[in-house]
């Protein structure tokens, strides 16, 4: 194995950990290959105790029991297993709705938002067990190192950050060969090939690696895993109704659910239909682009929704100004700076217009699409009345419409007559 030793590490950053002074170390545990390798390897290299922490975002068909046993087996000091869901979908996914986030015009951001609340987490577990150090298993070439590590250096200085993938400089293979040589189970037949390299949560899905990078290679059916293939999708189309109060999704069909089940719901329906497939290509953070399929039914109809409401019930000035806010809004997360105060500013103009966005909007899935169909609010700035091909009086004047076209048309007719004559 060509592992760097710790004791050799040059370490760039503040928050870094010295080896010398890891004792006891918070690791952010999901299970799977790298994270498993690191609990054995934190102990054989730094000497040092390991507690376990597996946060429950939603993700779909997660034996926690298993991940657990699994740690404990592996010489876990302790293994915690946080249901973080509600505070995941209120704290983070709801002010990411009301911010209409989309991250490069494509992507809801759910690993992005997700990151913040883990690392928040493994700060509180690690101040409980009485940890010095955090470990996760992030590469040095993602956003998700960004994001965890900012937010622990954030709100815990006092805590320092190992990321052994960063350094140990392990190959797959080589992974596996330390696996097998210290009897760490390995899930699935590594003989196969590199899997993708999936997050997910309730909010989204990502897959990467393999054919993905290659961006003249269409996306192979195996890597859909949530979403039904819209070629595959009933022939008979969905409506679908979903109901906001002042931002929040409140009801579903008629049918009022908290915001975890409506969301889980609202996927489950989406994903039958087909909705919510994004292949993706994708600016990182640290410089890289790079491609992801990104598979976000919930998001593809809550999000479109909720925009759509908010347009309704928005004059024509904030509807120019709200989504200039939204993308810087989506950049910042992305950006993994959720702790910066600008997104505070940012919420509370968001909260403010969706103070408004109480209404009903009907969507209808077909075979991959979701398009909006119906509309009402009690706060829409609409009056079908005045809006009408049939004549009308009373606040609207078609009398009144020249003498506005003279006025609102003067610099831009001065500017071209100069430009032109
Ligand atoms: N590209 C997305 C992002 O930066 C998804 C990343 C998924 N993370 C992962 N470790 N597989 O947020």
């Amino acid at each position: 194995m060509s592992s760097q030793s710790p004791s050799t590490t040059i370490r760039t950053a503040s928050y870094e950990a010295d080896p010398a002074q890891v004792h006891r170390v918070l690791l952010l545990y999901s299970g799977g290959l790298d994270t498993s390798v690191m609990l054995k390897w934190i102990g054989d290299e730094y000497g040092a105790e390991v507690v376990c922490l597996t946060v429950n975002l939603g993700q779909p068909a997660e034996d926690y029991g298993v991940i657990e046993g699994k740690a404990l087996k592996l010489g876990a000091l302790e293994c915690h297993i946080v249901d973080a869901r509600a505070e995941f979908a209120e704290q983070y996914v709801l002010p990411a709705i009301k911010a209409n986030a989309l991250y490069g015009g494509g992507y809801p951001l759910f690993t992005a938002l997700g990151r913040p609340l883990i690392a928040k987490l493994a700060v509180d577990y690690a101040r409980l067990t009485g940890c010095d150090t955090i470990a996760h298993g992030c590469t040095g070439k993602g956003n998700d190192q960004v994001r965890i590590e900012a937010t622990i250096a954030t709100l815990a200085p006092e805590l320092k950050v190992i990321a052994p993938v960063r350094s140990w400089q392990m190959g797959r293979e080589e992974e596996i060969a330390y696996a097998r040589e210290h009897g760490i189970p390995i899930k699935g037949a590594s003989e196969e090939g590199a899997p993708y390299s999936i997050d997910d949560n309730l909010w989204g899905r990502s897959s990467e690696g393999r054919w993905i990078e290659d961006l003249d290679h269409a996306p192979e059916d195996d890597v859909f895993q949530l979403v039904t293939r819209p070629e595959a999708a009933p022939a008979e189309p969905r409506h679908l109704e979903l109901t906001f109060e002042r931002g929040v999704p409140v009801a579903l069909d008629g049918e009022r659910l908290g915001l975890v089940e409506l969301i889980e719901r609202a996927a489950e329906i989406a994903a039958g239909h087909g909705v919510g497939i994004v292949d993706h290509i994708e600016d990182r953070i640290v410089g890289l682009k790079v491609r992801d399929i990104y598979e976000a039914p919930a998001a593809a109809v809550i999000l479109p929704a909720h925009q759509e409401l908010e347009r309704l019930v928005s004059t024509i000035h904030q509807n120019q100004f709200k989504p200039e806010l939204d993308r810087q809004w989506a950049y910042l997360v992305y950006a993994g700076l959720w702790w910066e105060p600008l997104r505070g500013d940012l919420d509370a103009y968001m909260e403010r217009v969706n103070e408004q966005v109480t209404g009903t909007i009907g969507m209808k899935l077909y075979k991959g699409h979701a398009r909006v169909v119906t509309r009402s609010s009690p706060n829409a700035v609409y009056d079908a009345a005045l809006a009408s091909f049939a004549e009308s009086g009373g606040l609207f004047s078609q009398t009144a419409s020249p003498g506005f076209i003279e006025l609102w048309s003067l610099q831009s007719r001065m500017a071209w007559r100069l430009r032109n004559e």
